[in-house]
């Protein structure tokens, strides 16, 4: 195994261990230790081994996903371009002052469908510039490739390929649960969060990505899209202690654009013509429109 790699499971493992009690077995719930051929073993015997990228796949099964490699390296370049920065660094604010008020000196965060990794990587670095230094990151996502690139990019942070309907940590260990722009399992989410945790979730709101919705889906239903009923769901399950509007324009360079159409599942269905169009209309600006929700138990 090259050098480079060699440090990279051996700062993954050391990592774990000095977790593990955080994990429990997602096929019978039970403790899992981590053994000296870099696995996470339970006591029934399931045993689950330590990439040589320094992540850790917790599934019993693959599953094909359409998030595949080519949506997250397009995701990591207009991620890297700062398109997300606003809505990070208000993620970084609200944990920060919710954490200020119930006198938090450390903090452990699980991103649940945490793609590329790039969100939760930057909130912990905002978060220790705040002052919040002891601070633990996990970022789960369905998707290897997902996970392979985050492990890749991002050290000294727990990677897992994992189910968030399953999720394979043990009761109450996390004082934040993100969860930006993917899937909810609430009952999950309370169940691993501590009881003074929250949970912060990330929606689109009507307005998000406006211009290609515009394309795409002229004259259809889903030209509106309304996210009421999303925050309807969180609020039968989380007490809503806080909501943010975050509104902006991003410009486009023009290499992006094609980024955007491939990192966004909204132009899964779209035809080559309507891709086309997409890029023939050249937009140098897009909306970007998200509520942001917080909750507690
Ligand atoms: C639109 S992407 C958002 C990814 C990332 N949070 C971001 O904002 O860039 C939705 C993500 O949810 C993940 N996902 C979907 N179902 C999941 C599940 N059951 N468990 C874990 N992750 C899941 C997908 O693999 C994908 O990475």
């Amino acid at each position: 195994m090259p050098n480079n790699e060699m440090r990279k499971i051996e700062v993954a493992k050391a990592l774990i261990m000095r977790n593990k009690e955080l994990f429990r077995c997602p096929v019978c719930e039970k403790e899992m230790v981590v053994t000296r051929t870099n696995s996470l073993l339970c006591r029934d015997g399931h045993n689950f081994d330590l990439a040589k990228q320094g992540h850790i796949n917790l599934l019993m099964k693959q599953g094909k996903s359409e998030y595949d490699k080519k949506l997250f390296a397009a995701r990591k370049v207009i991620s890297d371009s700062g398109f997300f920065d606003p809505m990070r660094h208000k993620i970084s604010t609200l944990i920060f002052e919710i954490g200020t008020e119930q006198g938090w000196t450390t903090a452990s965060l699980l991103d649940a469908g945490c793609g590329e990794g790039s969100h939760l990587a930057q909130i912990m670095i905002d978060l220790d510039e705040k002052g919040l230094n002891d601070l633990l990151g996990v970022g789960i996502d369905l998707s290897k490739e997902g996970i392979r690139l985050a492990a890749r990019d991002y050290q000294n942070m727990i990677w897992c390929v994992a189910d968030l309907t399953k999720l394979p940590f043990q009761d109450g260990q996390f004082d934040v649960v993100l969860n930006i722009l993917s899937p909810a399992n609430y009952g999950e989410f309370k169940r691993v969060l501590k009881d003074r945790g929250i949970l912060i979730k990330v929606i689109p709101a009507s307005n998000y990505l406006i211009e290609l919705r515009e394309i795409l889906y002229k004259g259809t239903d889903k030209e509106l899209y309304t996210n009421d009923s999303v925050i309807k769901l969180f609020g039968g399950s989380f007490r809503l202690i806080r909501q943010e509007q975050i509104r902006y324009k991003v410009l486009l360079k023009e290499e992006n654009l094609e980024h955007l159409v491939k990192m966004t599942p909204l132009t899964w269905n779209a035809s080559h013509q309507q891709i086309e169009e997409i890029i023939k209309a050249g937009l140098q600006s897009i909306t970007v429109a998200f509520d942001v929700l917080v909750g507690s138990k």
